[in-house]
């Protein structure tokens, strides 16, 4: 599988301290207040479970499985959910945890859709930013690393669902993709 790799970005001693740095950034921001994590999935589990096990603030589990769809526009990009939340978030400091922002359609429609439900408090929390790609205006309150516009996988990170159980995160060889 490391044949598919062109060029490895973050080995895994990389992502596990920038994983602590951000754990460090919503210790400061939550201090001890229980929280809803719901994480986007697929691609956030590493980077979710990673996160987790090192906050010192009381955590509930949570998971959506939303994707947005349309031309890509602020008017005409919708969300469609196909796992919902377990629980009412009315209330509730919440944070979702996505793996990578890319035109930012789905953390700005998620955002709209928890905003509707009365949290007490909702943040957002991203591993990987591609500025270069986005569409849709978004304030990201906690990111991991700004990466460039290129094919990444591994950590959560899929082409056609595989790759994402690799430790690190690497750019995928264009002939992968453009091949099939
Ligand atoms: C990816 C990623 C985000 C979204 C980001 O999910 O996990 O949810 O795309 O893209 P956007 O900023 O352009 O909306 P995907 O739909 O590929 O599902 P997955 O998490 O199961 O891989």
């Amino acid at each position: 599988m490391k044949d598919d790799i062109k060029e490895i970005l973050f080995n895994a001693e990389e992502i596990d301290a920038k994983v602590t740095e951000i754990a460090n950034k919503l210790n400061d921001c939550y201090k001890g207040q229980e929280v809803v994590m719901v994480g986007v999935l697929k691609g956030c589990l590493p980077f979710y479970i990673d996160l987790a096990r090192k906050v010192n603030f009381p955590v509930r589990f949570d998971f959506i499985c939303a994707s947005s769809y349309g031309s890509g526009t602020e008017s005409s990009g919708n969300l469609k959910i196909s796992k919902d939340l377990s629980a009412p978030i009315e209330n509730k400091n919440v944070l979702i945890i996505e793996d990578i922002l890319d035109s930012g359609n789905t953390l700005s429609k998620l955002y709209d859709n928890f905003s509707k439900r009365n949290p007490k408090s909702l943040r957002m929390c991203c591993f990987l930013d591609k500025p270069s790609r986005r569409v849709s205006e978004i304030n990201v309150d906690f990111i991991g690393f700004s990466i460039p516009d290129e094919f990444v996988v591994g950590y959560g990170l899929d082409y056609a669902e595989r790759f994402r159980e690799l430790p690190y995160i690497g750019i995928l060889k264009p002939e992968i993709y453009q091949n099939n």
